[in-house]
């Protein structure tokens, strides 16, 4: 099953770059080769703006930036694929 990472697209996430963790994400996804394995979608605001941008896994809510977007993939999708 793939692995399914949710990514706000909402405007209070936009504003903070939601767009940009989206590209880094699929780029490091491409660059592994987990195309088959991890699956990138997006989702409308979370209510969470605050805490933008907001990323989920499952159940568990992430507080992810564009200059943590690696230290997310390797504590977060690494270890889960
Ligand atoms: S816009 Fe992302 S949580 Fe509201």
């Amino acid at each position: 099953m793939k692995l399914r990472v949710t990514v706000c697209i909402g405007s209070s996430c936009h504003l903070k770059g939601s767009r940009q963790v989206v590209e880094e994400l699929r780029n490091i996804i491409e660059d592994n080769c987990l195309e088959d394995k991890v699956e990138i979608a997006g989702t409308f605001c979370l209510g969470q703006c605050q805490k933008g941008v907001c990323v989920t896994i499952g159940d568990e809510f992430y507080s992810v930036s564009p200059d943590t977007v690696e230290e997310f993939f390797k504590n977060e999708i690494q270890t889960r694929i």
